[in-house]
């Protein structure tokens, strides 16, 4: 058996800037209320009349990745893409990452656990590698939202949360199995599916339904239950991420980066509070790019070393909650 370790990290946001400001022309909303109840200040969403979408921001920040690993693209052995936003209802991005950088005709894999996504796909990638069936695996998270919410004062209670965005990282063997991922520990709860979902349009209610009900129809519109979710959110964070230094035989104080899903400023700074953790040890960046759901984590991670907050030895830990209700972390000896 091998262990993994990420080996290249890249990112890519749209240059548009949407600042909380912008958002109350459009809605009945405002900075202040935005600010105190998630930390958001701004968000990145994809102009209007541009060509970015959620496999081409994953294919910059891909390319990004792959040259800073070193390797050349001939050298990918698989790709796992994490999406909640595919290009297409099918095929998935995974395919179009292949494409679009010229890879070999090599395996690629989509994975649909919106907020957990990135983590659910690094420990799937883990998993092939550890096993010696690949090498290097490309392993990409991208989200683009803005185009499917609803930006009217009736969609405000989830509109302003969420930004587009896309990171990635080169997954690559490591033959020293106390370095790179350590573990990995994931999560589902179904029976919450309906407190944080886009209904439609499925394949048991398509298009012709929505514009033929009588009534209007908003399913294709991304419902949550936020307060439902936030209560949700703190207790799984805190579990997956115990279950996870329980594991390792590590403590709180052991944890040196703590890089949480995206979700909301407040549900992060909880998590510090109960791990007793500074400043220094939890990443955030939510202020400047809202949730991006499966981008988040990979995102955050990519900055969090570009600021030089990550060194070799560190113990950094991955940890997500989202829709499903899924969550997961990851333990990685950096
Ligand atoms: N601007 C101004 N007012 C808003 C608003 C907005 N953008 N969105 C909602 N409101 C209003 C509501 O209509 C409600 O008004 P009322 O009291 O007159 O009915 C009031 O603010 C409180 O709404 P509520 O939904 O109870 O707010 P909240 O304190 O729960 O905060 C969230 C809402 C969404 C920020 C919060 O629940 C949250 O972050 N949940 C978790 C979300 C999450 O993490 N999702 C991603 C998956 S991990």
């Amino acid at each position: 058996m091998y262990n993994s370790k990420i080996i290249g990290l890249g990112k890519y946001l749209p240059e548009h800037v949407v600042t909380n400001d912008d958002l109350s022309k459009m809605m009945d909303t405002n900075d202040a209320w935005i600010q105190e109840r998630t930390g958001i200040k701004e968000r990145r969403w994809i102009k209007e009349g541009t060509d970015d979408t959620s496999a081409i921001m994953g294919a910059k920040a891909s390319k990004m990745a792959i040259e800073r690993s070193g390797l050349t693209n001939d050298d990918i052995d698989f790709i796992v893409f994490a999406t909640m936003t595919p290009d297409y209802y099918f095929p998935g991005c995974g395919v179009q990452i292949q494409e679009m950088l010229g890879l070999k005709n090599v395996g690629a894999i989509d994975i649909r656990n919106q907020c957990s996504g990135f983590v659910y796909a690094i420990s799937v990638a883990d998993q092939f590698i550890k096993t010696g069936m690949y090498k290097n695996i490309l392993v990409v998270g991208s989200e683009y939202h803005s185009n499917g919410l609803d930006k009217t004062t009736r969609g405000r209670g989830v509109t302003v949360i969420f930004g587009d965005g896309a990171g990635a990282c080169v997954l690559s063997r490591e033959e020293d199995t106390t370095k790179g991922i350590l573990s990995t520990h994931l999560h589902s709860e179904g029976k919450y599916a309906d407190k944080l979902i886009v209904e439609s349009p499925s394949i048991k209610h398509w298009v012709p339904q929505i514009l033929e009900s009588e009534e209007e129809d908003l399913s294709y519109f991304p419902y949550m239950d936020g307060t439902f979710v936030f209560k949700h959110a703190v207790v799984r964070f805190s579990e997956v991420i115990m279950e996870g230094l329980q594991k390792n035989g590590l403590q709180k104080e052991d944890i040196d980066m703590l890089i949480p899903h995206q979700a909301n400023l407040r549900i992060a700074q909880f998590i510090q509070k109960k791990f007793a953790l500074t400043d220094d040890q939890v990443f955030n960046n939510i202020q400047k790019y809202g949730n991006t759901t499966a981008a988040s984590v990979i995102i955050a991670l990519t900055e969090a070393w570009e600021e030089g907050k990550i060194k070799a030895g560190d113990n950094v830990v991955l940890a997500a909650f989202g829709s499903g209700f899924t969550w997961a972390s990851a333990i990685i000896k950096w």
